[in-house]
C-alpha cells in the first residue's frame, strides 16, 4: 500500500486565501497550525477576505442592476460569519425562527430579511410580521391562508413571493435537488397562476414577488437558465392576469469546487442569466438572491489532529479527531472534501481512509486519499465552510468544535470550542419519586 512520492505541494480547490509558504497551510497571514497550537483541534478556520471576494464576484456581476443578495444563512450561521455580510450590504434568506433571531443580532436590517421554508408556523410568521421581514417566500397554498390570519390578526399586510417549482432537473445530488416535480418544495408550475390569484384577494397579503430555488451545489449554467425561462414565463402570465411582480428571486445554488468541479464564477453566471433578463425585457425588474455555500464554502477548513495510525489487510485506518458530528456532509451525501497535510511531510504516502472517533462505520471524512502522515500530524479538510458547522451536532456527546475566524494577519475565536458544561446546560437529574 507505500507509495514513492515527493513532498508535493498538495492542490487546495478552489481556496484562494489558504495557501503554503515555507512548508506550511497558512489562512490568509497566519499559520494554520499556529491556529491549532492556540486553540486546540478540531478547529474551523474561516478566511473573511475568501467571503467577501466571493460577495464581490456577484456584485461584480450584478453591477448596476437594482439587486439584493440575501445570504442564506443556512450555510454557515455563526455570528460573525452573518455580520461579514450583513456589514457588507447584504440582506439574509432565513428557513426558521432561531435563524431570524440570530440574523437580528447579526443586526441585519430587517427588511432585507426573506423567509423560506415549507414549515413556517404561526408563533414564526407572528415575529417575522412583528419585526418587519422583507418578504415571504410562500411555498403552499394553506401556507397562504394561515399567514393571511396571522397577518390580519396583527393588523398587518405580509408581503409574499409565490415560489414556484419550475421542474427543471439542477443535475446534483438528489438530496439537494428542489426544483424538480418529485420535491416538496415550492408551488408546481402549472399551478402557481392560480395560486397568485388566489393570494391576490386575500386581504391580509401583499404580493410583492416570485421566488424560485432549484438546488444545491450546481455546476451548469444551462438549468439555471431554464429555470429563468420558466420563472419569466410565468412572470409574463401572471401580470397578464392584473398583478404587478415588483422583484424576482432567483434562490441560490451555485456550486464550489470541491474536487476540481468547474461551476461558473457568480459574475459570469450572472452575465448570463441578466442577457436573458434583457431580452425578454425584465432588466430592470428588482433582483433578489439566496447564495448560501458559493460564498462561504470554500472560505472554510477544518482543522483535525491524527490521533492513530491503524493499518490493515483491506484498509488503512488514519483516525482523526473530526467526526461526522462536526462534518456530517460525507456520511450524508457521500460528500468528498479534499483532505491535505498543514505541514507536509517527505517520504512515501499510504493510501488511508480517513475516519473519526464516532460509533458508526459511516463516520468518515475521506475515502483512499494518499497521504504521508504520523500521529500527532494535523490535517485540513477542505471547503468546509458550508453546511459543516451549521449540521453539526453532540453525537457522542462531542462538543462542538471551535471557529476562528481570519482577516489578513488578524485572528478572532468567533465561538469557542464547546464544553460539556455547555452540552449539559438545558438538563435535568432525574428526580421523579
Ligand atoms: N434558498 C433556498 C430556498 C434553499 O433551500 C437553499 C439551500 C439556498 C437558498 C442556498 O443554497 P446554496 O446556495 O447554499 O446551494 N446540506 C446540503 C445543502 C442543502 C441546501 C439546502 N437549501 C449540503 O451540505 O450539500
Amino acid at each position: 500500500m507505500a507509495h514513492s512520492s515527493a513532498p508535493a505541494v498538495p492542490r487546495l480547490p478552489g481556496h484562494p486565501h489558504f495557501a503554503y509558504r515555507d512548508g506550511q497551510l497558512m489562512a490568509e497571514g497566519v499559520p494554520v497550525a499556529e491556529l491549532a497550537r492556540t486553540h486546540g483541534t478540531p478547529l474551523f478556520v474561516y478566511s473573511q477576505s475568501a467571503m467577501l471576494d466571493a460577495l464581490a464576484a456577484y456584485q461584480r456581476g450584478l453591477a448596476g442592476r437594482d439587486a439584493l443578495i440575501c445570504y442564506a444563512m443556512k450555510a454557515n450561521s455563526s455570528l460573525a460569519v452573518l455580520q461579514t455580510f450583513v456589514q457588507a450590504g447584504c440582506g439574509l434568506d432565513i428557513v426558521s425562527g432561531g435563524e431570524l433571531e440570530r440574523a437580528l443580532r447579526a443586526g441585519v436590517v430587517p427588511g432585507k430579511v426573506i423567509f423560506s421554508g415549507v414549515g413556517k408556523t404561526r408563533a414564526e410568521m407572528r415575529r417575522a410580521l412583528e419585526v418587519g421581514i422583507g418578504c415571504f417566500n410562500v411555498e403552499s397554498l394553506p401556507e397562504l391562508d394561515v399567514l393571511n390570519e396571522v397577518a390580519l390578526s396583527l393588523g398587518l399586510c405580509a408581503p409574499v413571493s409565490l415560489r414556484v417549482n419550475p421542474d427543471v432537473d439542477a443535475k446534483t445530488h438528489p438530496y439537494i435537488s428542489t426544483g424538480l416535480k418529485g420535491n416538496k418544495f415550492g408551488i408546481a408550475h402549472s399551478d402557481a397562476l392560480e395560486a397568485y390569484r388566489y393570494a391576490a384577494q386575500l386581504p391580509g397579503l401583499r404580493v410583492v414577488g416570485i421566488d424560485c430555488h432549484i438546488g444545491s451545489q450546481i455546476t451548469e449554467m444551462s438549468p439555471y437558465l431554464d429555470a429563468m425561462d420558466r420563472v419569466l414565463d410565468l412572470v409574463a402570465a401572471v401580470e397578464a392576469s392584473g398583478l404587478h411582480l415588483e422583484h424576482i428571486d432567483f434562490g441560490g445554488g451555485l456550486g464550489i469546487d470541491y474536487q476540481g468541479d468547474t461551476p461558473p464564477a457568480a459574475d459570469v453566471l450572472w452575465q448570463a442569466l441578466l442577457a436573458k433578463l434583457d431580452a425578454r425585457g425584465y432588466g430592470q425588474r428588482k433582483l433578489l438572491l439566496e447564495p448560501g455555500r458559493s460564498l462561504v464554502g470554500n472560505a472554510g477548513l477544518c482543522v483535525t489532529e491524527t490521533v492513530y495510525l491503524k493499518p490493515g489487510e483491506q484498509k488503512n485506518f488514519l483516525v482523526v479527531d473530526a467526526a461526522m458530528n462536526d462534518l456530517p456532509r460525507p456520511a450524508m451525501y457521500e460528500a468528498y472534501h479534499a483532505i491535505v497535510p498543514v505541514q507536509p511531510r517527505a517520504g512515501d504516502t499510504t493510501v488511508w481512509d480517513v475516519v473519526g472517533p464516532v460509533c458508526e462505520s459511516g463516520d468518515w471524512l475521506g475515502r483512499d486519499r494518499a497521504l504521508a502522515v504520523q500521529p500527532g500530524d494535523l490535517l485540513a479538510v477542505c471547503s468546509t465552510g458550508a453546511y459543516c458547522m451549521s449540521m453539526s451536532s453532540n453525537y457522542n456527546s462531542r462538543g462542538r468544535a471551535a471557529e476562528v475566524l481570519v482577516r489578513g494577519s488578524q485572528v478572532q475565536l468567533i465561538r469557542a470550542r464547546e464544553t460539556v458544561d455547555d452540552q449539559l446546560r438545558l438538563e435535568a437529574s432525574l428526580n421523579l419519586g
